[in-house]
């Protein structure tokens, strides 16, 4: 159905200003100061949007979905997922594939494939982990490539689960560069952290506290040397995910004022939770255990002015709910069982406009740019997605900065039974939330079509 959004103030990335946008079909095809609703077709929705803003769909570079993970597999499925990202104003995820190191990739790409083709709401794509690198695989990763998916992830952390050998991850980041796809990483060093894991629990901490103590900002920092050392030997282009630190951030700059192709991710819980949340009692912490760990408060200032100056281009949510009544209590004996990961991926607009517009620390502009338009350039999704012109697909979101509500998981699409927010204030709210302009969630509420999310067919980005 033909859509118009009337009187709504438009944010990009670079620009502000007033205007309507009409969509014919899927693709936005008419901005303009002043649309004649009377001269569209009869059937087209029209949608008020006076006094709120209108931004392009926001896209989550970094969620898990279908995630088998320390001995158990994340809560949601893409319809959970869908409706809690729709409801928050994400249109667009991308998951990471996790395959173990016995699985084939291309049986990998096709199993997550699965997964979303049936009940994705939103559109999607992947990062195709490496966890194991040799011929055969290597053949595998130039067909997904081929099919499609432009970035690699590699994980320097989860030893002996995930983490590839020193000589594989060169192997990958030289594919990388021949095929001219982006290789994202988890960098935290996963020999120190066994190492010191090994000592904390024999020293009898195995409380959910003791998780940070394990991973500290140095290994993170470490890992992101690391990445960015073989980014500067191969000359692939490489994305730092998760990076909650001071020192972490400084390693990629550095490598970046060396002339290191590399670009950063800060995600939603390091900005507004802090080591604290992790040493809540009765085993509460465990929520909040998530790697790299939640840091404390002063790096949130650090990753806040990243983003604010744009030296941090994205925000994530590294979205990766377990419940806490079963499967985070997996790990009451040992710190080291309880998997990792916090849900965000419904609150993460509200919560970069609340705490990060409101609060003075980045501009509406700002906010498009980290949680929309560069992950669609990074990611070679743009100008299809994140932002707002015409030929861009219409994933729009019609957002009220007014209303004041306060989080909680009754509100909560995901099927994590907790929310690491619960009760903390919100102000706005996504009014209306299109994809290919179709309506799919309203005043946070999902009312759109399970199964109608397209996979991205992604190209290289760079040559
Ligand atoms: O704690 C996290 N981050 N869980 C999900 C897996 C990962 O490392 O991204
Ligand atoms: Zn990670
Ligand atoms: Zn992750």
């Amino acid at each position: 159905m033909p859509l118009l959004i009337k009187g709504g103030r438009i944010i990009t990335a670079t620009e502000e200003y007033k205007a309507d946008i009409y969509a014919a079909d899927e693709t936005i095809t008419r901005i303009e100061k002043s649309i004649d609703a009377s001269k569209l077709p009869k059937k087209t929705e029209v949608i008020n949007a006076a006094g709120k803003y209108v931004f392009p769909g926001f896209i989550d570079p970094h969620v898990h979905i279908y995630l088998p993970f320390m001995g158990t597999y994340a809560a949601d499925d893409y319809e959970s997922a869908s409706k809690a990202a729709l409801a928050g104003g994400t249109t667009t995820l991308i998951e990471m594939i996790c395959p173990g190191p016995k699985d084939e990739p291309w049986d990998a790409y096709q199993l997550w494939r699965s997964q979303a083709k049936k009940k994705a709401a939103v559109d999607y794509s992947f990062h195709m982990s490496v966890v194991r690198f040799d011929n055969k695989a290597k053949q595998q990763f130039e067909k997904i490539v081929d099919d499609g998916i432009a970035s690699f992830k590699v994980f320097l952390a989860y030893k002996g689960a995930l983490d590839l050998t020193d000589e594989q991850l060169y192997q990958t980041m030289t594919l990388a560069k021949k095929l001219g796809v982006i290789v994202t990483s988890h960098c935290e060093n996963a020999e120190a952290i066994d190492a010191m894991q090994k000592s904390l629990l024999g020293a009898s901490k195995t409380g959910p506290e003791w998780h940070a103590h394990s991973r500290p900002p140095v290994i993170e920092a470490a890992g992101v040397h690391h990445i960015c050392s073989f980014a500067e030997l191969t000359g692939a282009h490489v994305y730092t995910v998760h990076t909650s630190c001071d020192e972490a951030v400084r390693e990629a700059l550095n490598a970046r004022y060396r002339g290191v192709d590399v670009w950063v991710e800060a995600v939603a819980p390091h900005l507004v939770l802090d080591e604290s949340y992790a040493e809540l009692p009765d085993f509460e912490g465990a929520k909040y255990v998530m790697s790299p760990p939640l840091r404390h408060k002063r790096h949130q200032d650090i990753l806040w002015h990243g983003l604010k100056s744009r030296s941090i281009s994205t925000v994530g949510t590294d979205h990766a709910p377990f419940t806490f009544d079963t499967q985070k209590k997996m790990g009451l004996e040992a710190f080291t069982k309880i998997p990792n990961g916090i849900p965000s991926v419904q609150e993460r607009v509200d919560l970069m406009h609340t705490y990060g517009v409101l609060k003075g620390r980045l501009s509406l502009k700002d906010m498009v740019s980290a949680c929309s338009t560069q992950a669609a350039r990074i990611f070679g999704m743009y100008p299809k997605k994140g932002t707002i012109k015409v030929g861009s697909d219409a994933d729009l979101v019609v957002y009220d900065p007014k209303p004041k509500a306060r989080f909680t998981v009754k509100d909560s699409y995901s099927n994590a039974d907790y929310s690491a927010f619960e009760g903390w204030e919100k102000i706005g709210r996504p009014a209306v939330v299109t994809v290919r302009g179709q309506v799919q969630a309203r005043n946070g509420e999902f009312v759109g079509t399970i199964g109608r999310g397209q996979f991205i067919r992604r190209d290289a980005t760079h040559g």
